[in-house]
């Protein structure tokens, strides 16, 4: 092992804050300033989206390309807000309005396929060291979107950096019709069940996972659940095949962002020695959401309302939860369905639940200052950021058993309440079981001594990105020295 610095190229299609959809983005902003302090630059390849040229004015211009599938491009280099970039900045691909996947109709891009091949393709020739300003020493590629990168070097250079593919979420693999083969000048040869292939389309998560020297998710709970039929997405029978290199590294958050202590978007700070401001917090939060004053079990819910996330089944079991007194806010926006499910839950219990339909930074940083507990009833959750900054907050997380959700929060059962280690509630994602969690948590909230002690053990939990930035540097450094041997 050495001291000297590993150059790691991250290949993402969102970061914080410049631009984001979901948990990506927040991993993106803050990982690789944690990756510093383990001895590791990062440098962090991304489309040049319009917020994201904005954010670079100063960026300077280090390689130019008269044509990326379709029109002149050129790599902006520069840094901003403590993150070192390598910026595409392509016009034809990247320069319009709307979301990073979607057009404004909500609908897919239809040239999603050129728009992430061309991130995977300058990715792949950053590593093949074609650009002087940066050689990386690792290629770190995230979800499907860099997925690319790893079959460009494969088929077209002898030699380039280690490879990693971290899945943020199974869900989402980038399938496209075989006949973008020749439009994303992949050789025919990597259209093989080792290469690009997946049932007769080009998979780029697939890709990824087939080629890369490591594959990484988010939670170690999660890298298990992939491997069966049941959370595999058709792609359980490779991970299988490739367990000596799939391990999961669980997420952390960013501590300049979300403590209580300074958040600049809360109505009182606290910390874990001072918890009694919280209560501040929640007047201020039921004032503003119009909630009934007397004070009530507050639940909250932040969240992308999508059958992921599970929150039909929260749709299902509000009866119960209004017959316990409790109230309850949901922050979100997605499924118009679900949107409409709570909009009309709120409507006719006016003062017990209430609703914001929508993206709203400042509301979920109150949300999680003022709520009691924090619902997160996820059918899967590769990692979940919420929980993290519910347990820094004293928010008792109520989450479901799967994924980084069973990895993160320490179930109140009457043995860990008894020993003074709880942090959270867990259930098995079934409407049943949701609303058993809800009684749960109700009995908790009656005694406050105990529901106390579960607070200072939540706002104890180290949940930043300390502990998963030093097992990254390890993989990184294991990988180089397997180069070596
Ligand atoms: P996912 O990426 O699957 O949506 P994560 O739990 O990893 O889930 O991350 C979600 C991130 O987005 C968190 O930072 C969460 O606070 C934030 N978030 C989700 N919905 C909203 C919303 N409606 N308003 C504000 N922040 C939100
Ligand atoms: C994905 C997952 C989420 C995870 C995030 C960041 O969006 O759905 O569980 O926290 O990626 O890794």
């Amino acid at each position: 092992m050495t001291a000297s610095q590993i150059n790691v190229l991250f290949v993402v299609s969102e970061v914080y804050p410049f631009i984001k959809t979901g948990g990506l983005a927040d991993v993106a902003g803050a990982l690789p300033q944690a990756l510093l302090a383990e001895g590791v630059r990062v440098v962090t390849l991304t489309p040049g989206y319009p917020s994201v040229i904005d954010a670079l004015p100063a960026g300077e211009t280090i390689h130019e390309f008269p044509d990326l599938f379709g029109g002149p491009a050129r790599l902006i280099h520069g840094q901003a807000k403590g993150l070192e970039l390598i910026v595409i900045d392509a016009p034809h691909l990247y320069r319009r309005h709307g979301g990073p996947y979607h057009g404004p109709d909500g609908k897919d891009w239809a040239d999603n396929a050129l728009r992430f091949g061309a991130l995977s393709l300058m990715a792949a020739r950053i590593g093949g060291g074609e650009i002087a300003a940066f050689k990386p020493d690792v290629l770190h590629a995230h979800d499907w979107q860099g997925g690319l990168a790893a079959a460009y070097l494969r088929y077209g250079y002898e030699h380039g950096p280690r490879t990693v593919i971290t899945v943020h979420n199974l869900a989402f693999q980038g399938l496209f019709p075989s006949s973008f083969m020749h439009l994303l000048k992949l050789p025919p040869e990597s259209y093989s069940i080792e290469g690009v292939e997946f049932h007769g389309e080009i998979g780029f998560l697939k890709a990824a996972l087939a080629l890369s020297d490591r594959i990484t998710t988010v939670s170690p709970t999660y890298a298990a659940e992939i491997r069966t039929p049941e959370f595999g997405m058709g792609l359980d029978g490779l991970l299988r095949v490739r367990t000596e290199r799939l391990t999961g590294i669980l997420n952390g958050i960013d501590y300049n962002v979300w403590n209580p202590a300074t958040d600049p978007l809360i109505a009182a700070n606290f910390d874990a020695r001072r918890i009694a401001p919280r209560i501040a917090n929640k007047a201020v939060l039921k004032e503003k959401m119009k909630l009934e004053t007397a004070d009530k079990l507050l639940f909250g819910v932040i969240s992308r309302l999508t059958w992921q996330k599970g929150l039909d089944m929260l749709v299902a079991v509000l009866p119960t939860l209004l017959a316990t007194g409790a109230q309850l806010i949901v922050l979100g926006t997605g499924e118009r369905a679900l949107e409409r499910g709570f909009m009309d839950a709120a409507r006719i219990h006016e003062g017990r639940i209430s609703c914001v339909i929508g993206y709203d930074e400042e509301l979920a940083h109150l949300i999680q200052a003022g709520a009691d507990a924090l619902l997160m009833p996820s059918r899967f959750e590769p990692c979940g950021l919420p929980q993290l900054c519910a347990l820094r907050y004293g928010t008792l997380p109520i989450v479901s058993r799967v994924g980084g959700l069973a990895d993160t929060v320490i179930d109140c059962n009457e043995m860990a309440v008894a020993e003074g280690f709880g942090t959270g509630v867990q259930f098995t994602p079934t409407v049943g079981m949701l609303e058993a969690a809800i009684l749960r948590t109700t009995a908790l909230w009656r005694n406050q001594r105990v529901w106390r002690r579960a607070q200072r053990n939540a706002m104890a939990a180290d949940v930043s990105w300390r502990r998963p930035a030093r097992h990254y540097a390890e993989l990184y450094r294991e990988l180089l020295a397997e180069r070596r041997r």
